[in-house]
């Protein structure tokens, strides 16, 4: 075919076909006689891949790169398309809201409001962009199993691991056909005991090893990459939000931002379950701190320092400032249940 054909048959331009010729994407045989291009079918499909992912935004070095790595799938490169749109996607909207909120200050401090939201909204912008996973759950996938059944040396963090999966998984009720998205989802282990009650679940995890490793154990639930502070769905799209072992991952400051996206995702009514390390409040914290301290426990120390425990009650008076109905189960002194429903 040439260049004109393909153009037309692709619903594009012969000068969009040689910027990808001359980006190095495509590289169509010349005829010898008159060096006029000729496109095979393969050179189309090729083209046709690239324009698909140009539409969606994908920048032209990551579609080289995704076009020369065999070893990621085109589903795989799409997952992570949705979760960077997202991303923005998100930051876009608290930029329009900053502006909404703008709008709504009244005229004789204009200035002075303006330049607060405007901060509020870069604190946001950098809590957003902030995190990192400085555990490698990569590396860790593998054998994440393996190890949530070894006992530390004098601290063990998944001490009523089943019991606090089994509590989640009797309080959260969800009907046949209802959607749930498990945040920080792992290897599936809690999400999982949803699909026998034919729950769709859909699971959303920073970590590509992570989600590999649920999507080998469990085909049947479906997995996003994404973001705690940039969850990969739209509004209101799942009766259950539900999270275990993970929110303890994310600071303080996330965490808000991580209970405004569960609640922007859940639907009217839905619930949210969060099963995690955390302490009643910050004298709990201390106390406990302080008593491992004394026995001279620095194993259980150090593990609590190296993450962000979360404070059980700013989650609770969070949910409750957001009109949701609030409850708690408390199962050893660093593990608790928060439970809320939406009303
Ligand atoms: C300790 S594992 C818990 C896995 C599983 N929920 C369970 O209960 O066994 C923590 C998981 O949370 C994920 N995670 C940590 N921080 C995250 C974040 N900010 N956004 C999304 N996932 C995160 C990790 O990649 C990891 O898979």
């Amino acid at each position: 075919m040439h260049i004109k054909e393909v153009a037309k048959q692709l619903n594009t331009t012969p000068r969009s076909i040689r910027f990808y010729e001359e980006k190095g994407l495509i590289s169509p045989v010349k005829a010898s006689e008159n060096e006029y291009r000729l496109f095979t079918e393969k050179d189309v499909m090729r083209l046709s891949t690239i324009l698909a992912l140009r539409e969606i935004g994908v920048p032209v070095n990551a579609i080289r790169e995704i076009l020369e790595n065999q070893d990621m799938s085109m589903r795989q490169y799409l997952d992570v398309q949705r979760s960077a749109l997202f991303e923005k996607w998100i930051e876009m909207k608290d930029m329009i809201e900053t502006i909404d909120r703008m709008l709504d200050t009244d005229k004789e401090n204009i200035t002075e409001n303006i330049y607060a939201l405007s901060q509020h909204l870069k604190a946001m912008k950098n809590i957003r962009k902030g995190w990192k996973d400085k555990w490698n759950f990569d590396k860790q996938a593998a054998d994440y199993d393996q190890n949530i059944k070894m006992h530390g040396y004098r601290f063990n963090v998944h001490q009523d691991y089943e019991n606090a999966l089994a509590k989640a998984t009797e309080t959260i009720q969800l009907e046949r056909g209802d959607s749930c998205l498990d945040i920080g989802i792992g290897t599936g282990n809690l999400g999982s005991r949803f699909l026998k009650e034919d729950v769709h679940v859909i699971g959303v995890d920073q970590s590509e090893e992570m989600l590999k490793r649920c999507g080998e154990k469990h085909p049947d639930i479906e997995l996003r990459k994404g973001h705690f502070l940039a969850l990969p769905l739209l509004d209101n799209q799942v009766e259950g939000a539900i999270s275990s072992y993970a929110l303890h991952h994310i600071r303080d400051e996330e965490k808000l931002l991580a209970l405004a996206e569960m609640n922007r995702v859940v639907k009217a009514n839905g619930q949210v379950c969060i099963v995690d390390l955390m302490f009643l409040n910050d004298q709990h914290r201390e106390r406990v701190l302080n008593a491992f301290h004394e026995a001279g426990n620095s194993e259980a120390v150090d593990a609590i320092n190296d993450e962000f425990y979360a404070d059980r009650s700013a989650l609770v008076d969070w949910f409750e400032m957001h009109n949701y109905h609030v409850e708690t189960y408390s199962f050893n002194n660093i593990l608790s249940m928060v439970y809320a429903v939406k009303r």
